[in-house]
């Protein structure tokens, strides 16, 4: 098999170059480990910003989200038992779009289908070759036979866990880690919105967060041991910890219901530079990994393959290098913005082992100029809505 894209992972990443690529008419070839329905069913990040609510709207996929998403035009911060309202309206011009990852999936994997583009699932023992080479190849299973991919350009848009990254030589690969000493519990729960915005809470008992999925399923995520098991967190424990967290003095009441599903997420900070080795190109979680607590993830995905269907539309049509080379460097701006601002939610909003009163009172001064500066709200507001595409 030949084509000019080869691509790894069928995540947002992964779906969405395919589909810019076939705007520009460059042909690509998706293999995914998992099957259609895996990857459509997998429960993942919730918060559009403006510019991939945008992206989506512009290449034709926005309509479902559009009739089916929620558009907020703030959030809320919960501490000290008040709640404050951060406006990104007035303080923007923009909003969010609150619309699962999953969904987005499944309407990026139809648009592809439509148009008779070409996804492999299921394919195994996916493996990349000759990546300093003219022709770089990809070689996998499928079905108990042996396929060979020859391309132009292969997208490394496997994820964290992914076989891509790891193919760069290591003396090529800089890497920067940071992993949190917690994660977060993540549950889904058929109750009516508590909440017309999401709200972050900073408590002492630990962060929480309440998001929204529809008008009857509802997203909650409390901060638990990074090692914490589903078998620790019968229903009753979870809903007297997301009460404590979120307790007010306003009045506010948390709508409880049967919970459905439950994971544990784990939070780390990470980037690999260059974003690119020879022909192969990384992008998404395959590059980099943001704490959730900024909802970063999925927009850098979509931000990072803008960057590289950009560069690779002008290679094609004019022969032109330049942005290819580039690459790297135009992604890595933006992606250690949105590392800084979800470390630096992350480090406001959470509870840390071994902090002591001194820090717990610094991260109450911090909250508390951010609801009363302008200038700090306009930081907060203008990275979550996200700064503009390039
Ligand atoms: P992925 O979505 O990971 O897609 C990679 C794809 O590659 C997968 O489908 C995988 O099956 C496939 N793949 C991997 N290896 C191979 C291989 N060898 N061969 C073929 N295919 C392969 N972000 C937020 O902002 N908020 C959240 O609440 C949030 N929750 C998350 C919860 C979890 C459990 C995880 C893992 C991530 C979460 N994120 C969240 C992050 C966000 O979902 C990711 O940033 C986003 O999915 C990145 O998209 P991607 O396409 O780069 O990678
Ligand atoms: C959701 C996830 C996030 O990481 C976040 O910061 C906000 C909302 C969600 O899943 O709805």
């Amino acid at each position: 098999m030949k084509t000019r894209v080869g691509i790894v992972g069928a995540g947002p990443a992964g779906l969405l170059l395919s589909h810019l690529l076939h705007l520009e008419g460059i042909d690509s070839v998706v293999i995914e480990s998992r099957s259609r329905q895996e990857i459509e069913a997998t429960i993942r990040a919730g918060v559009l910003e403006h510019g991939t609510v945008e992206l989506l709207r512009k290449t034709g996929i926005g309509a479902r989200m559009d009739r089916e998403g929620f558009v907020h035009e703030g959030v809320y911060l919960r501490f000290a038992g008040t709640t404050h309202r951060i406006d990104f309206k007035a303080l923007t011009g923009r909003s969010i779009m609150v619309y699962a990852q999953h969904e987005v999936i499944k309407d990026l994997v139809a648009a592809r289908l439509e148009a008779g583009g070409m996804l492999l699932f299921e394919v195994k023992d996916a493996a990349v070759y000759d990546l300093d080479t003219a022709q770089p190849t990809i070689r996998f299973h499928q079905r108990g036979k042996v396929e060979e991919l020859q391309c132009d350009f292969i997208a490394g848009c496997d994820g964290f866990h992914g076989i891509t990254r790891p193919s760069i030589p290591s003396r090529m690969r800089h890497e920067f880690t940071r992993v949190y000493p917690f994660g977060w519990f993540g549950i889904l729960v058929e109750a009516p919105p508590s909440t017309d915005e999401l709200i972050y809470a900073h408590h002492e008992r630990g962060f929480a967060l309440v998001s929204t999925r529809s008008p009857q399923i509802q997203r909650l995520y409390l901060q638990c041991d990074p090692n914490d098991e589903l078998k620790n967190w019968p229903d009753s424990r979870i809903w007297d910890e997301l009460h404590a967290r979120l307790e007010t003095r306003e009045g506010w009441k948390l709508a409880e219901g049967r919970i459905f599903q439950k994971g544990v997420i784990a939070m780390r900070s990470y980037v690999v530079e260059p974003m690119r080795y020879g022909r192969l190109f990384l992008a998404g979680d395959a590059a980099h990994i943001v704490p959730p607590t900024g909802a970063k993830g999925l927009n850098l995905a979509a931000a990072d393959v803008r960057v590289l269907s950009k560069a690779l539309t002008s290679f094609y049509k004019s022969g032109n290098e330049q942005a290819l080379k580039d690459y790297s460097a135009t992604a890595l701006r933006r992606v250690w913005r949105a590392e800084h601002f979800s470390w630096w939610m992350t480090s406001m909003l959470h509870r840390f082992h071994d902090e002591t009163p001194f820090h717990h009172r610094l991260q109450l001064a911090e909250l508390d100029y951010v609801v009363t500066s302008r200038a700090k709200a306009q930081t907060l507001a203008d990275n979550y809505v996200g700064l503009p595409l390039e």
